[in-house]
């Protein structure tokens, strides 16, 4: 079997490699692609040396499986290139997510949306992906109509320049100061909070934002859903926490919710302590915590939840798709 990993030297892409090491069969063979700036890094994969190839036409061979983290123009430049050859393309960029025939996968939600006949498909965006993991089995038992979700975003959900920001600007410590612009995002980020994530859209939401509204929708198949999303940016490396406040059509039990969320595979109701970014790094598994009923209305559950962007955010949920493929081709 050949796996194909493009963005191998990204925050993604290296996590991408771990665990294909774990899920995936190992024997499998693996090219590994990025930019020109990395043709000829040596990486290992199964204790192999892998040297990685520039992402161009010419080095594009025949692949059963390929994992694409290089962003969007990337994927939609060189995607149709692998599909062509008869890989299938699993995609972490938002680039193909909101169109009709691309399954937009989370593993343990969807996966039955993939066949032989859609080779191309889209890994969600990292925050929804976490959220849409508790909100599937609420929604199973009480029927999801409406969420008010406000993410905390971690600097890794950016990318490998933004880590290095931060990591810059914690030196600075007390110097650094509210006009600080040599950062990775408008405003300085260490010790601080941005209140947006992602860009604005004509509506005044970010694109960030939108993405829990069309993405939501679309993986837990419910149209008519209410979103009312706010989305931050925190000082914090990896973990994205959300907030969230949803209402059902039917009335909801604390107790009973969190029975349910214990009995989902791939997520953890955390009673004693409370499930912080720290806590979810490194983590396969979502984790929930502050579950309380609504002030108003015995239909509404409040909680918080929080999970590893780049693991169910990312490179996990995409190497659980191919190891899926693996098992059903
Ligand atoms: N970070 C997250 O939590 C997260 C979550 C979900 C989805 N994603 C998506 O995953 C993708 C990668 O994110 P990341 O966080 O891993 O970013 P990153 O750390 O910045 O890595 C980017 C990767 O893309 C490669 N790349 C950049 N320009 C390229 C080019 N012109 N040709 C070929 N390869 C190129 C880089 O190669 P070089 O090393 O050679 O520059 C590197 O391997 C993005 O589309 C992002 O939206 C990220």
């Amino acid at each position: 079997m050949k796996i194909a990993i493009v963005g191998a030297t990204g925050l993604v892409g290296r996590e991408i490699i771990r665990i294909c090491e774990e899920l995936l069969p190992h024997e499998a063979t693996y090219t590994l692609f990025a930019s020109s700036n990395s043709a000829g890094t040596k990486l290992k994969v199964n204790e192999k040396v892998c040297e990685v190839k520039e992402l161009k036409e010419e080095n594009i061979e025949t692949y059963d499986i390929s994992l694409f983290s290089a962003g969007g123009e990337r994927s939609k430049k060189f995607a149709k290139s692998f599909l062509n050859k008869g890989s299938y393309v699993v995609d972490n960029s938002s680039a193909f997510r909101m169109e009709e025939e691309v399954p937009l996968v989370v593993y343990g939600i969807n996966e039955d949306k993939i066949s032989k006949e859609t080779k191309l498909i889209s890994n969600p965006n990292c925050t929804t992906m976490g959220l849409v993991m508790v909100l599937k089995p609420l929604h199973e038992k009480y029927k999801l109509e409406k969420i008010v979700p406000t993410a905390y975003q971690a600097v890794s959900g950016s990318g490998r320049a933004a880590v290095e920001s931060l990591k810059n600007e914690e030196k600075l410590g007390e110097e650094l100061k509210p006009n600080y612009r040599d950062g990775f995002y408008t405003r300085p980020i260490s010790r601080n909070v941005i209140p947006l994530a992602g860009n604005l859209t004509e509506n005044g939401y970010s694109d960030e934002e939108m993405k829990f509204v069309n993405e939501s929708r679309k993986i837990l198949d419910i149209k008519s859903l209410i979103v009312e999303p706010s989305n931050a940016r925190v000082g914090v490396e990896t973990g994205h926490g959300v907030f969230c406040s949803a209402t059902f059509q039917k009335e909801v039990d604390v107790k009973e919710a969190i029975d349910v969320l214990n009995s989902f595979n791939g997520v953890q109701y955390w009673e004693e302590t409370l499930p912080t970014p720290l806590d979810a790094e490194g983590s396969n598994d979502v984790l929930v915590g502050r579950m309380r009923k609504g002030l108003s209305s015995n239909k509404i559950l409040n909680f918080w939840s929080v999970s590893d962007n780049l693991l169910k955010g990312a490179a996990l949920n995409a190497v659980q798709i191919a190891s899926y493929i693996v098992q059903n081709d």
